[in-house]
């Protein structure tokens, strides 16, 4: 019988043109099941303000842990995950911000992803931690949010949808419509860079009250106070406003399961005037595989509650339950789309 070679856990180099020649090692396995070791080391480095601690002329241990205010031994051991993570760079006894970590994790770049960081870490993170019974059941596992998981949640929710936001304000022509409803409207990334390009546009957000008292709070004093009125509901168990001849709904789908979706078009169906359309914008399953930057959604949505990246055939197929007409999917920059639809006249 030909000699196997040992197995080992811990191996100190990954090189993978060895693997793919030989045997199957274990080295790939184990850094998937340390990852959270690692996401929960750079979710701490984050909120220590580890890279922003990190000049251009780098640190030494001592100086990241008198800037960020934690023992030796500790900036010691984030600065060496961060050095094996690719995210600090070792250059003798000094740490660097990596080209990446100093554009978006140390505050000085001009896109910031640490508010995601402290979505992931507060909210999502410990969400988590129930994973299987949530794909067991498809029940979604998230506790009631404190305001500050609120605040870090709409706050995430806001960085990542800003783009798609901008793209749908240029792509669809709202000129013909003279009222919109943004329903779970967040902080409002999408409603406001449409009545930016649209003065003729008055428009309602629907959000939790906690939501949207912090809309009313933002826009208040500015341009928009006039425009925008933020209300406080439930889209399932609260009267929703009426008289609107848009209705948009972003982001919002991919929370629910299929069942409370049917629901939800119904409402949205008798809230909406009769010329209105509906536009639902989304992470859509179009293909066999996730587009690659949704690879979380299914999952983050179903923890959250109940949710799924749905795919655009089921989505119609709901659309026609609930009274609506299913006109076309319009292209926004992936992983997003734009579902339209119309009211089926009753
Ligand atoms: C993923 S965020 C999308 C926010 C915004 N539309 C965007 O794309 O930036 C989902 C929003 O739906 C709101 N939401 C969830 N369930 C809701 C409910 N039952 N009633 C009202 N709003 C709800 C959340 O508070 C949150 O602001």
């Amino acid at each position: 019988m030909a000699e196997q070679p040992a197995q080992r856990m811990f191996t100190p180099e990954h090189d993978s043109e060895v693997e793919a020649a030989g045997p199957p090692t274990p080295v790939r396995v184990i850094e998937l099941l340390a990852g959270y070791m690692v996401s929960k080391t750079l979710f701490a480095a984050v909120e220590f303000d580890l890279f922003a601690a990190v000049g251009p002329e780098g640190v030494t241990t001592v100086e990241l842990a008198e800037r960020c205010a934690i023992p030796e031994r500790s900036a010691r051991a984030i600065a060496d995950l961060m050095v094996d993570a690719g995210l600090l760079v070792r250059d003798g006894d000094r740490f660097r911000n990596a080209a990446d970590a100093e554009a978006f994790l140390a505050g000085r770049g001009p896109f910031d992803l640490r508010p995601l960081a402290r979505y992931w870490d507060t909210v999502s993170y410990p969400t988590w931690t129930d994973a299987a019974t949530a794909f067991r059941t498809r029940q979604g596992v998230r506790a009631a949010l404190t305001e500050a998981q609120t605040e870090a949640y709409e706050a995430a929710v806001a960085l990542v949808t800003a783009e798609t936001a901008a793209d749908l304000a240029g792509a669809y022509d709202f000129g013909g419509h003279r009222r919109l409803l943004d329903a779970g409207g967040g902080f409002g990334t999408f409603v406001k860079p449409i009545l930016a390009r649209y003065p003729h546009l008055e428009a309602t957000l629907v959000d939790l009250p906690e939501v949207a008292a912090a809309v009313t709070d933002q826009t208040a004093a500015g341009p928009l106070a006039t425009r925008l009125t933020a209300v406080g509901a439930d889209l399932f168990t609260d009267q929703l406003p009426g008289g609107h001849d848009a209705i948009l709904v972003a982001n919002v789908v991919h929370l629910f399961p299929p069942e409370r979706i049917v629901e939800l078009l119904r409402r949205l169906r008798e809230a909406v005037t009769p010329d209105g359309r509906l536009l639902l914008v989304d992470w859509w399953r179009t293909d066999v595989a996730p587009h690659p930057s949704a690879r979380f959604g299914a999952g983050e949505f179903l923890m959250i509650s109940g949710g799924d990246l749905y795919q655009v055939d089921e989505v119609a197929r709901w659309l026609s339950e609930s009274g609506w007409r299913f006109v076309s999917l319009e292209p926004l920059p992936p992983p997003s789309g734009l579902i339209l639809a119309e009211p089926r006249p009753v």
